[in-house]
């Protein structure tokens, strides 16, 4: 006759199997599998390309690094040429090996209305263009409340975080579906664990990330049902905080806040892992645990408020 004791141990390890696949899964992730980054190597003589938007400074300019140096030609975007110029000419002198690869720019205001996207993508077209960072995005921490706002400020804040990356991406379709025909192709939204806790001061913002999320597996499922799968997949990137000197109130480095090339690195080897939604940097995926699965709504909630305090606060001493 089977024990209480066996009973319960029987229970104890049935309720035991997600938390040990979760571990296992993690393991192989964050330690044990290589990167296949270099799978996106693919496509004519000249090469493959990945763009990257928001590539002047921070986390985009120091993903396009990583990008050169596994191999990749670039297409870059920023909002400022000179800066731009700067960043180029700095991507050479730091990997003078790369002296062949082809980089192109091209400069647009993200969060300005009105874009002809298909004229701004028109000179990259033909380029075979297999993995691309929409990068580009921010919030601001002025500290104010929707109805504080005007509505220019909001818009801009939408077009910046949400539909400059959707028209970008539905100008490039039809090149990338293509591009597919010789090897994988993979678009990356940049997102933000704002989008999950959604922190005061922060509501459109964490929103526009929402919508990043939600977009990544309604365009990948898009390229999976009702005709062949055409190759194209999407992934969301669930990004903590990340050290970038371009902030107003720059946040100091630590085990929880990587520098930029430091997360970049995670970017690159989290690449084409398969999944739709990654923490590229391993100890942000610890904390979107505890944030979903262990800690409570009221708690994160205290804790996020207390965060953009500080954040507001240090923003006003112009820390
Ligand atoms: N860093 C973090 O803690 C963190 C946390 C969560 C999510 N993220 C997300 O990660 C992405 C990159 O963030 P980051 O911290 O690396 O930002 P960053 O250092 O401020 O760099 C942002 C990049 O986007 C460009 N940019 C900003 N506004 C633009 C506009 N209106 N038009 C065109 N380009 C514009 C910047 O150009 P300039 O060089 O001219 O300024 C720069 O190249 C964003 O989507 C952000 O939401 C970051």
């Amino acid at each position: 006759m089977v024990s209480t004791v066996n009973m319960l141990a029987v229970f104890g390890v049935l309720l035991a199997i997600p938390h040990l696949y979760r571990i296992a899964s993690f393991v192989w992730l964050y330690v044990l599998r290589p990167s296949s980054v270099k799978r996106f190597l693919h496509g004519p003589k000249g090469g493959a390309y990945a763009m990257v938007t928001g590539a002047t400074d921070g986390i985009g300019k120091a993903t396009a690094t990583e990008l050169l140096r596994n191999g990749f030609n670039l297409i870059l975007h920023g909002r400022n040429e000179a800066k731009m110029q700067k960043v180029v000419e700095e991507l050479r002198a730091r990997l003078p090996e790369k002296e062949d690869a082809d980089v192109r720019y091209f400069i647009a205001d993200a969060s300005a209305g009105g874009h002809d996207f298909a004229k701004m993508i028109e000179p990259f077209k033909d380029l075979h263009i297999t993995l691309v960072y929409h990068n580009v995005g921010g919030s601001d921490t002025s500290g104010l409340k929707l109805d504080e706002r005007t509505e220019e400020d909001v818009h801009r804040m939408v077009n910046l975080n949400a539909l400059f990356p959707l028209f970008l991406n539905r100008a490039l379709l039809p090149y990338l579906r293509r591009n597919a025909k010789s090897g994988p192709v993979l678009v990356n939204f940049v997102g933000s664990i704002a989008g999950d806790i959604a922190p005061p001061r922060l509501a459109v913002y964490a929103a526009s990330k929402g919508f990043l999320e939600s977009l990544t597996r309604g365009l990948d499922n898009d390229e999976l049902f009702f005709d062949d799968p055409t190759g194209v997949r999407y992934t969301y990137l669930a990004v903590g905080a990340v050290n970038s000197e371009n902030h107003e109130a720059p946040m100091a480095v630590s085990l929880s806040t990587p520098t930029s090339e430091t997360f970049a690195r995670g970017i690159i080897n989290r690449a084409g892992c398969g999944r739709r939604r990654v923490a590229p940097y391993w100890v942000h995926a610890v904390m979107q645990y505890f944030l979903q699965d262990v800690l409570g709504d009221g708690m994160i909630d205290e804790a996020g408020a207390a965060e953009m305090k500080s954040l507001i606060a240090r923003s006003k001493k112009g820390e």
